[in-house]
């Protein structure tokens, strides 16, 4: 179905990788910088790791550098136009230090390949996700001169066995993936074509990786996989599926908080939200990206669900986890989507009430299954009108939802000071809920219980209870 410049990787060129990198002088830093989804931001972690390994250091500052790397995202047009110009921005920064290395990481790789090592001359290293761990061998053929590219995509990497170095400052909430790619041909959609194959990762891994976090105060883990509900580990000792990986991981400890992302419509399973229901730990927060309201757009988009799929879906959360926060992705001005299909969106908004909505204008991306099917005929005018009217309706939710909030008690897990003022802390409810509040004896990393005193369409204000 899919047609992809898959292969396997290729396991004389991570042996020629590790020798060269013996090479790597101690003093080399790296900078990184990661746009995109929690995945991409957790793949830069996994570079990180691997570049410690080879006696790299890490800085925050690129004039420091003698490493870029910016990690891409090629989910919509914009997104690679702000890339571009930040790598336009680093070339600037080779004039003055010509022993900088710029390398370009991620999907935005994947997708235009050697394109911005030849024709743009943009960077000097090239290199996809499924091929992070040869980029000590890339750097050195790099620092040599030659061309670095590595773009193959993998049907087995996962880097199971790599502890990823943990880029945050807090050391409160982190991101542990369990399975990368994605086997679903959404019409809209490139990540298949820049991510591959979906694959899951070894379960033991994993909750090793979370056992490992607790073990250095970590209080909260986030899942993450495009689509999490077709997780499936089978070994020796049988089958993992998603409702028991997160089961094994809900027990490691009662203190940790387990979170996860992203939920298909199509594949969610009932034996998931028993699972929520039962463990206090496991948060009733679900990511249930809706994309479009109208059956029709549903079909062309390939997403192989209906309206009232989708809906049926939302009742059963309702019925199982009465309290579960719900929120949402939605994509106005798709291919030929007329004013009665916005209409529909709207209609499922109203119904599912969403705490929390992500809304995208159709941006196309070249080799989608949309892009070369059908038409991007909905103009831009008409595109930007139903998002700002899809906007301002869940603008209008979110305010009646934040209002409901008022007087309730939540447990709030604290992340530190709040970025206006350090006087206040800031943490999550359960629900997802960014909280802010007077510090009192909170400190990063605590569980306090607060009362809700007051709320914008964003965020709620409290005071903890003594
Ligand atoms: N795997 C997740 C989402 C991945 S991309 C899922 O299946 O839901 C995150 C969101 O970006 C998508 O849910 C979609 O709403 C949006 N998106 C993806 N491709 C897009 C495009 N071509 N134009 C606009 N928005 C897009
Ligand atoms: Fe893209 Fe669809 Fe896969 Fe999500 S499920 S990553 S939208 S193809
Ligand atoms: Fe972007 Fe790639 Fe994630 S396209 S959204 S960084 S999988």
């Amino acid at each position: 179905m899919l047609s992809m410049p898959e292969k396997t990787i290729d396991e004389t060129r991570q042996g020629s990788a590790l020798d060269s990198a013996m090479h790597v002088h101690a003093a080399n830093k790296f900078y990184i910088e990661s746009y995109g989804c929690a995945m991409n931001f957790n793949d830069s972690e996994i570079v990180a790791s691997i570049l410690h390994e080879v006696g790299y250091g890490s800085t925050t500052q690129p004039d420091e550098a003698t490493l870029i790397l910016v990690n891409t995202c090629s989910i919509r047009e914009k997104a690679e136009q702000t890339i571009r110009n930040r790598l336009v921005h680093f070339k600037g920064l080779k004039e003055r230090n010509r022993h900088l290395l710029v390398g370009v990481l991620g999907c935005m790789a994947e997708r235009l390949k050697e394109k911005l090592l030849e024709q743009e001359k943009l960077v000097d290293i090239v290199i996809g996700p499924d091929a992070y761990r040869t980029l000590p061998g890339l750097i050195a053929e790099a620092s040599g001169g030659q061309k670095a590219v590595n773009v193959l995509l993998s049907r087995e990497e996962t880097y199971a066995d790599i502890n990823p170095v943990r880029l945050d400052r807090l050391g409160v909430s982190s991101f542990v993936s369990i399975m990368r790619g994605c086997n679903n041909m959404c019409s809209f959609c490139v990540v298949p074509f820049t991510r591959g194959r979906e694959r899951s990762r070894d379960a033991a891994s994993i909750l090793n990786e979370v056992k490992n976090l607790i073990a250095q105060g970590y209080k909260e883990v986030t899942l993450l996989g495009q689509n999490v509900d077709s997780y499936r580990w089978e070994d020796k000792n049988g089958v993992v599926t998603f409702a028991q990986l997160l089961e094994q991981v809900a027990l490691l400890s009662p203190a940790l908080r387990v979170r996860y992302s992203t939920s298909h419509p199509k594949d969610i399973t009932d034996d998931v939200l028993y699972t929520m229901a039962k463990y206090d730990n496991i948060c009733k927060y679900i990511h249930l990206p809706l994309q479009s309201g109208s059956t029709r757009i549903l079909q062309r988009m390939n997403r192989t669900y209906t309206k009232e799929w989708y809906l049926h879906k939302v009742d059963r959360i309702r019925e199982i986890l009465p309290n579960c926060a719900l929120s949402t992705d939605i994509i106005t001005g798709f291919c030929t989507e007329n004013e009665e299909d916005h209409a529909e969106t709207l209609s499922v908004m109203d119904y599912c009430n969403y705490d929390l909505a992500y809304m995208y204008a159709y941006s196309e991306r070249p080799g989608t299954l949309a892009a070369r099917r059908y038409e991007d005929d909905v103009p831009n005018e008409t595109k930007t009108r139903r998002l700002n009217e899809i906007i301002e309706r869940h603008r209008q939710q979110s305010l009646e939802i934040m209002a409901s909030e008022m007087g309730k008690q939540h447990r709030v897990l604290v992340e530190g000071p709040s970025k206006k003022n350090a006087e206040e802390y800031c943490g999550r409810t359960d629900t997802n809920k960014m909280v802010i509040f007077p510090r009192l004896h909170a400190d990063t990393g605590m569980y306090v219980d607060v009362t809700i005193t007051g709320y914008t369409s964003g965020t709620l204000r409290g005071e903890i209870i003594l």
